[in-house]
């Protein structure tokens, strides 16, 4: 292996990703005292929750009573009774707070007349356990994401965070179980870092770039995630994939859940606003899960749109146009360009698309993460915690309520800032590293640098997205997961044919594009094993030759591990938290989901 430069580093904490999650963790940290740095592999702003649309669930209250136990009720409900209820009960206790401190930190919220934050209402978000609709989604126009992002990023920097920007994160360094630091690489000057740290905060987002058509950027390629598999520890609930019902029909652009909040609705070819027979209280304001499979039993039964009836439209062109001009500049910009359509005037030809991953890194409410270990299904990782997408908390369960996503960064991230603080209180420098920590993560580096086989990365990516979108979609059965699991394992092992053309260091896209492949092929892998295993249909996981939710066997998580030399998996369980944090709030029991 030829001679790589190493430079090291030595913090309290440092976070692997500057998305809302990232940003508001490092945040916490940076105010707590502790030196913590923050590696990002795009520029802060440019992190992927700069795209979120529609909102951060709160329940504040600013457009009628609301309470955070129905915020409670709505997210254990909308995760199809997966979520843990001591999680829950925390997300939704401190979202107000939470939204509040992003205000005082200057958040352009939307406002109502009387300069309150504005809010809307969105899917599965109810009043009175489900009794009427409630607007607790708190926006920026359709731009909440941006607006946090840059909240968070300019609080960063005034506490003088230290930014790593433009490094690509390798590997966690392990020793004896415990998380140790992290390898990076320098795409700018093609230098290869080795951060030791009390602690690792994986904030690194979703995988939804192992899909065809998903509504993520194209960096979401969930590094952290397989990171972790690498590190031999599982991912849990993978299985649970969510499709937003509303991406533009061919180019999966996102439209948020916003227009159908400010009173937009669904149509098929009929004209028929289908969703009054599919969910007849909610309608288009079901959960995502709901209106998905809606829309692809339409179009399934021939009622689809358009020359080949293949998709849905979604009408906003009945609202006033200065309630469209003021809560959605956004999503009217996007349907003109990717759709040539003038949304004061005609509908938008939308499809369900790859949005969110439900799974990810098993962690508690204070962002440790976990692992099953000598029969304890919450043995802490020591060192390794994780927030955001790439966290599974589990807060969504098997369906993610919209705008609870934003919510969950910041809430989480803070709790994780706040209980690395609370342990390193009176720490001492970080450990010195064992003698070639980090060597096995550049090894792999070098050998995806020099591979030199006869397959492209672009080839093997199209064909690994291709299979998950049709046989791990919106509807699944054994015979179509089956056929996914055999196309996977086929393109992993091509894995070792790959070639990468450009050998050189610095900015080398070829060999990110090679090291993302890597880990999203992975995630892959344990996505459709979960989905394979699970013989029940629950939240976005929905068999059609298993469809009932089966609480008896099935209410448990999943964990899958991964042999990245062999590809193949192993499969165990964590049991859901059937208790709430506080006596405060009853658990609250399975029942039949209706909307
Ligand atoms: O529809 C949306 O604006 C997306 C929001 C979310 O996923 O939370």
């Amino acid at each position: 292996m030829p001679a790589y430069t190493i430079v090291d580093h030595a913090f309290d904490v440092v976070v692997v990703g500057a998305g809302g999650a990232g940003l508001r963790a490092t945040l916490e940290c940076a105010l707590k005292g502790l030196k913590t740095a923050c590696i990002t592999k795009v520029f802060p702003t440019r992190s992927h929750t700069v795209a979120a649309q529609g909102g951060v669930a709160a329940s504040l209250g600013n457009m009628g009573e609301d309470n955070w136990r129905w915020h409670m009720y709505d997210t254990v409900k909308g995760s199809d009774w997966l979520g843990d209820q001591d999680a829950i009960e925390y997300l939704c206790r401190h979202a107000p707070d939470a939204v509040y401190e992003l205000e005082h930190w200057g958040m352009p919220f939307s406002r109502t007349p009387e300069g309150k934050i504005y809010q809307r209402a969105f899917g599965g978000m109810t009043s009175n356990y489900g009794e009427g609709i409630v607007q607790r989604t708190c926006a920026a126009a359709d731009r909440t994401g941006h607006a946090m992002l840059h909240t968070l990023y300019g609080q960063c920097v005034k506490h003088e965070v230290n930014f790593f920007i433009e490094y690509f994160a390798l590997d966690l360094i392990m020793e004896d179980g415990a998380c140790r630091g992290v390898m990076a690489w320098c795409l700018d000057d093609g230098t290869i870092h080795r951060f030791r740290a009390h602690k690792v905060i994986l904030a690194t987002g979703g995988y939804g770039r192992a899909y065809q058509s998903c509504t993520g950027a194209h960096t979401q390629t969930g590094d952290g995630n397989a990171m972790v598999l690498r590190a031999g520890l599982p991912l849990q609930d993978m299985e649970f994939v969510q499709f937003h019902p509303t991406g533009i029909f061919g180019a999966g652009v996102l439209i948020t859940e916003g227009v159908r909040g400010e009173g937009g609705y669904l149509t098929n070819s009929e004209g028929e606003r289908f969703m009054e027979r599919y969910a007849p209280h909610a309608k288009d304001l079901a959960s995502r899960d709901v209106v998905s499979r809606a829309m692809t039993i339409e179009i399934r039964e021939g009622r689809g749109v358009g020359p080949g009836k293949d998709h849905i439209h979604l009408h906003l062109s009945h609202l006033d146009p200065k309630i469209i001009h003021e809560r959605l500049p956004g999503i009217s910009e996007s349907a003109r360009i990717f759709a040539g359509v003038d949304v004061t005037r005609e509908p938008i030809p939308v499809l369900p698309t790859v949005h969110y991953n439900m799974g990810g890194i098993p962690c508690a409410y204070t962002g440790d993460a976990l692992t099953l270990s000598g029969g304890n299904p919450d043995t802490v990782v020591p060192g390794l915690m994780a927030v955001g997408e790439a966290a599974c908390v589990s807060v969504h369960g098997a369906n993610r309520l919209g705008s609870n996503s934003l919510i969950d960064l910041v809430v989480f991230g803070k709790a994780a800032g706040t209980q690395a603080a609370k342990e390193l209180a009176n720490a001492d420098a970080p450990h010195e590293l064992k003698r070639g920590a980090g060597e096995e993560a550049v090894a792999r580096l070098d050998r995806f640098r020099n591979a030199s086989g006869s397959t492209s990365v672009a080839s093997l990516r199209a064909a690994m997205q291709k299979a998950m979108q049709e046989d791990a979609a919106v509807f699944r059965t054994g015979d179509s997961l089956s056929q996914g699991q055999k196309r996977i394992a086929a393109i992993y092992a091509q894995r070792s044919d790959v070639e990468v053309r450009d050998h050189t260091l610095i900015w080398n896209t070829d060999l990110v594009e090679a090291l993302e492949f890597d880990n999203l092929i992975q995630q892959a892998v344990v996505t459709v094993a979960g989905a394979v295993n699970r013989l029940e249909s629950r939240g976005a996981h929905a068999r059609e030759d298993y469809p009932n939710r089966d609480d008896d066997f099935w209410m448990k998580h999943t964990l899958a591990w991964l042999n990245p030399e062999t590809g193949e998996t192993h499969i165990d369980y964590r049991p859901v938290h059937t208790y709430t944090l506080t006596s405060e709030v009853e658990y609250i029991k399975p029942k039949a989901r209706t909307y």
